[in-house]
């Protein structure tokens, strides 16, 4: 089957379609088309998302990512349907909020019919209310014209089924297996002990790393996101063995719990950032420290968990999954003296920030929640929003 995904729950508008071979988890995956435009050059003269820019960009840019995505994929359809008068009307109330949007999917409609998708799949939540909606009603509007059943993902399952997704099948996992969700709003240690199986046994009770990360770039006048820029600063002061040269507390490390805090963090960086004259060196030197700090506290919960729950594998997901320190840390927990029988997944890069394959992924993974066109566009389309730690 093919599955069109849609995501625009940040500042990421991307479109994928992705052919599935069998059932979850079992199923092959071939990415056919992917489109992905990131709204960062827009939001990063602001130093942060904006959610109604971001609405409006993802409005501007869905139907050339859909366009891209099914060129790529080459499934355009000698197929080309009119589209009846009463779908015409539903789609303009549906998306009479977003400029130009019901034009253009009428138009992609005219001019590339009806291509061989099976099933929609869109992110419903968590994430930014304006921008998802954008993207849940992008959908329905396609689910409509194409007769099309739809599906609601949840971001968090994404990012951990793209993670062990990576040239490798899904049912190789072993149980019980953790992930470690680290991105822009969350930081998570769910417990699985089977797929689609989630228990949060920690979190953070104050920032997410990947908004501790931008919070402490912006202190150090870097550009936003800063998760990516403080990577690349720390990499470099270990390369040219620059040390910090303040020191930061590792907040929580040795509580019995797998909760994590890093707001404290932050403002350990401020206070200390207003004592020094800050040089260049000086903020590769932080940065190496503030990383090694997030990471040493991460890595210290994601052991303690390993142990407690005689863990099988391990998931890293979400953004700051690009951080090359905690990738290297990760990566390091199968070694020799570590835990050798521990399968360790991470996301390849590209996989590691948001995404629509990871979408389409998650909507074959949850297709028996799939709705018909009519019924999803009556029903808010709730089920992705759950929490991930409440579904069982
Ligand atoms: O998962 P994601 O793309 O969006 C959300 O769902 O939030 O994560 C974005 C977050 C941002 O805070 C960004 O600074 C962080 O991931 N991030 C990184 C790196 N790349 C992205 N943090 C640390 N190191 C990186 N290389
Ligand atoms: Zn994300």
């Amino acid at each position: 089957m093919n599955i069109l995904s849609i995501e625009t729950s940040c500042d990421e508008t991307a479109v994928s379609i992705v052919e599935a071979t069998g059932e979850f988890p079992h199923a092959t995956y071939t990415i056919l088309g992917n489109a992905l435009f990131s709204q960062i050059d827009i939001h990063r003269e602001y130093g942060g998302v904006f959610p109604a820019m971001a609405k409006r960009e993802h409005a501007v840019t869905l139907v050339p990512m859909l366009e891209k995505a099914i060129a790529e994929s080459k499934l355009d359809s000698e197929y080309h349907p009119e589209a009846y008068p009463e779908t015409i009307n539903l789609i303009n109330n549906l998306l009479n909020r977003e400029e130009n949007l019901a034009e253009n999917v009428l138009r992609f409609h005219t001019e590339h019919g009806k291509p061989p998708i099976d099933l929609i799949s869109v992110t419903s939540g968590p994430g930014l209310e304006p921008t998802l909606w954008v993207g849940i009603n992008f959908a329905k509007a396609l689910s409509l014209l194409w007769n099309t059943p739809i599906v609601a993902a949840n971001h968090m399952e994404g990012h951990v089924l793209a993670s062990v997704f990576d040239g490798k099948k899904l049912s190789d996992v072993r149980f019980p297996a953790l992930a470690l969700l680290v991105s822009g709003g969350h930081t998570e240690l769910i417990l699985m002990r089977d797929w689609l199986h989630y228990e949060k046994i920690g979190g953070t009770r104050d920032d997410a790393v990947g908004e501790a990360f931008d919070k402490v770039a912006r202190l150090m006048n870097l550009p936003y996101p800063g998760g990516p820029e403080i990577d690349k600063l720390a990499k470099k002061a270990r390369d040219e063995h620059i040390m910090s040269e303040v020191s930061l507390p590792r907040p929580m490390m040795s509580s019995s719990d797998y909760d994590f805090s890093f707001s404290g963090l932050k403002t350990a960086v401020r206070y200390a950032l207003e004592k020094i004259d800050v040089t260049d060196e000086v903020k590769m030197g932080v940065a190496r420290e503030f990383q090694a700090a997030v990471t040493e506290v991460l890595m210290k919960k994601t052991t303690q968990a390993i142990e407690a729950f005689s863990i099988q594998s391990v998931i890293l997901g979400g953004g700051v999954s690009a951080n090359e320190y905690l990738r290297e840390s990760f990566a390091a927990l199968n070694a020799a003296q570590s835990y050798p029988e521990l399968d360790v997944y991470l996301p390849n890069k590209a996989l590691s920030t948001d995404n629509a394959i990871m979408i389409a992924l998650t909507g074959h993974a949850r297709m028996n929640r799939a709705m018909p066109p009519n019924e999803a566009v009556k029903k808010i389309v709730a089920e992705g929003r759950r929490a991930l730690s409440s579904e069982t």
